[in-house]
């Protein structure tokens, strides 16, 4: 008895999914490779949670074509799909000991019990909870509930392993400990999984490629280097790492980038690939230093409207001819007060042109 990971790929073709008129998920297309971690990531009802069901099967597609492990099982029910889901509540059986909830799906199943017995063990072992299968749920912990949960599926040999916004019950610290711990665990067995959840810093985080997900279609996906560096839209701009979003205009392109224009300053950026013209420029929070005292320079001339001490970094709020720019600045031993004039400067990395 153990548990081997048996991953699949995933492979969506122009899918939609209907209710009524109006499309929960429209057309969407994507490819997720076997034995890599991909989150769904958007805002609440773009999407995700029917994207993910239409992968489990318990949700039928309207239109288009689903593919697991190169076989179609766009008709097939969530029985004859090797696909098992983590829910947000756990749904542990409150009255079952710990062993006994993660052996359950195999006795169900019809694996005899000393087998499944043997293979719940070794699921609880896995996630770190070797000692504690004759508790009841009860008694354990909502971080150890979420493990259970876990081990639950693993047991179950799954073809893909989905997690919907697994973590949205826990607290902070916990939250950040079980998002490691699962990609841990996600990249030690080779599992393919895919992971729903609204918070793009947790995202980030576990990703090996992120799906963003606005009003039913995919605004853009790719690598978390990728959809923070290089941002295709302004919704991925301000949704991933929130960043400013001021008008400019792209007055140069070549080698890979592209020059910008900003008042009188101009900016280098990735070639977005767009023509010359207005485009939105999307400033990080973090490309952006302040500087006083100084005339000259290559900046533009900005006023401190608020400034916020938080310990390892300060955040300023700054007015500006071209709007209000939001920073994040580590150097907190010399910070520049509210009301002050200052020159806003910006970093070579960090910035990027999206179409206005
Ligand atoms: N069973 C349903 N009947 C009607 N509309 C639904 C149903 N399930 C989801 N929707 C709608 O589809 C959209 C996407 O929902 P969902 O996939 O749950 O979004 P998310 O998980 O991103 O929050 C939402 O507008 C939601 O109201
Ligand atoms: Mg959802």
């Amino acid at each position: 008895m153990s548990i081997a990971s048996k991953p699949a790929g995933v492979e969506f073709r122009n899918v939609s999914r209907l209710y009524g008129n109006t499309a929960a998920v429209n057309d969407v297309s994507f490819t997720i490779e076997a034995g890599t971690l991909v989150t769904l990531l958007g805002p609440s009802g773009c999407g995700k949670t029917t994207t993910l069901r239409m992968i489990a099967g318990l949700e039928m597609a309207s239109s288009g074509t689903i593919l697991i492990g190169g076989k179609d099982v766009t008709r097939l029910p969530a029985t004859d799909r090797n696909v098992t889901m983590v829910f947000q509540s756990y749904a542990l059986f409150p009255h079952m000991t710990v062993a006994d909830n993660v052996a359950y799906g195999l006795v169900v199943s019809g694996v005899r019990k000393r087998d499944a017995a043997a293979k719940a063990a070794e699921g609880l072992e896995l996630v770190g909870l070797g000692g504690y299968g004759q508790r009841l749920p009860s008694e354990l912990s909502g971080g150890q509930q979420q493990r259970v949960a876990v081990a639950r599926a693993l047991v179950l040999e799954p073809e893909v392993l989905l997690f919907d916004e697994p973590l949205s019950n826990l607290d902070a610290k916990l939250r950040r400990k079980m998002r490691d711990d699962i990609r841990e665990l996600q990249q030690k067995l080779g599992l393919t999984s895919v992971y729903v959840t609204h918070d793009q810093e947790e995202a980030l985080a576990v990703s090996d490629r992120i799906i963003v997900m606005n009003k039913s279609v995919i605004a853009q996906s790719g690598t978390p280097d990728e959809l923070y560096r290089r941002p295709k839209n302004r919704f991925v701009a301000d949704f991933i790492g929130g960043a400013n979003l001021i008008d400019g205009e792209l007055v140069g392109r070549g080698g890979g980038t592209a020059t910008v224009a900003l008042g009188r300053l101009t900016l280098s950026v990735p070639d977005p690939g767009l023509p010359a013209g207005e485009v939105l420029l999307a400033i990080r929070p973090n490309a952006i230093r302040l500087r006083t005292g100084e005339t000259g320079g290559d900046g533009i001339p900005v006023t401190v409207r608020k400034a916020t001490y938080l310990g390892s970094h300060m955040e300023y709020g700054l007015t500006s001819e071209f709007g209000d720019l939001f920073v994040v600045d580590p150097n907190v031993a010399s910070p520049v007060p509210a009301g002050a004039s200052a020159l806003a400067t910006f970093t070579g990395d960090g910035i990027a042109a999206v179409a206005r």
